[in-house]
């Protein structure tokens, strides 16, 4: 199996357009490698690929992977559809771009369906272009050879479906493994705690992708010199989920959709420091994993 890193960042990106914190400013500047917003693209035999969420960064994602490019047949593609690990904007709002794509099947939980279609109708528009087929994803199941086993994290709605009364899990992780290789990648880019069962999944994997939103619970408030701050969202601050990272030497592990007010984006950072004693990667968007 091939993953690609498309993006790294969480929602906004890295500069962020309205974001005048240091960390933005050395990213606008050059002096540290800007990054686009979450998003993986996987496949199982190197010819049909998927994207693991859809962010609204995906055209520019999408022309600077070779992989991922069309070809050789005028409207021919790899990109066989998405999964969505969330019904949050930043990891649904891509497939606007992808509209008028044929063949392309989206498989999310049955809460992201809903809230797509009753709180946010982004599927009543797209298919008015070309019709997707959407698949509710089961406990288990196929894609292109990959076996995919979708893991439920939590009942964080997006904020546009605050009044939803529909029952969750509104987040899931995925776990995809190579009947082939053997080789095992879980990615859980929204994690709002460390949730039960999880450590047995993550002592299965090779490579761990897992939010790295927020170093510190607090960092919103510090980095925008707002008091009221907002907490950490939803997301378990690295402060919070690196020691239980630490427990699991032996798996490759990685911290994505990085908020561009965490310090680790800065690789001379005292925090980007810690990572890297624990064994625990930032990688930029890009990078390729192969199991
Ligand atoms: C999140 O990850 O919590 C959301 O993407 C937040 C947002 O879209 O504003
Ligand atoms: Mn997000
Ligand atoms: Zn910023």
């Amino acid at each position: 199996m091939k993953a690609v890193l498309l993006g790294t960042t969480a929602g906004g990106g890295f500069p962020q357009w309205n974001c005048a914190c240091a960390l933005c400013v050395r990213a606008r500047s050059g002096s540290l490698p800007a990054r686009s917003q979450d998003c993986l693209a996987i496949s199982g035999n190197g010819t049909d690929w998927w994207l693991v969420n859809a962010s609204p960064d995906v055209r520019t994602q999408i022309a600077s992977c070779a992989l991922l490019n069309p070809g050789p047949g005028p409207r021919e593609t790899p990109l066989r559809g998405a999964l969505f690990t969330d019904a949050e904007l930043d990891h649904t709002l891509g497939l606007l771009t992808l509209r008028g794509g044929t063949g392309l099947t989206v498989w999310a939980p049955g809460a992201v369906l809903h809230a797509l279609r009753d709180q946010f109708d982004l599927r009543t528009v797209i298919d008015g272009y070309a019709p997707l087929a959407w698949r509710e994803v089961s406990e288990s199941f196929d894609l292109g050879g990959l076996q995919v086993t979708a893991i439920p994290i939590s009942g964080k709605r997006p904020k546009y479906a605050r009044s939803s009364t529909v029952d969750g899990p509104w987040v899931v992780a995925y776990r995809f493994q190579d009947p082939v290789s053997g080789g095992v990648l879980v990615y859980a880019p929204c994690l709002a705690s460390w949730p039960e069962g999880f450590d047995d999944v993550v002592a299965e994997a090779d490579c761990l992708l897992l939010d790295g939103t927020f170093y510190a619970a607090s960092e919103m408030g510090s980095a925008t010199g707002s008091s009221s701050g907002q907490a950490a969202m939803g997301h378990l601050p690295i402060t919070s989920s690196l020691p239980e990272l630490r427990r699991f030497p032996a798996v490759r592990r990685i911290y994505t959709h990085l908020n561009n007010t965490n310090a680790v984006l800065d690789p001379e950072s005292p925090e980007a420091a810690k990572l890297r004693e624990a064994g625990v990667e930032v990688p930029l968007d890009g990078t390729v994993i192969e199991l």
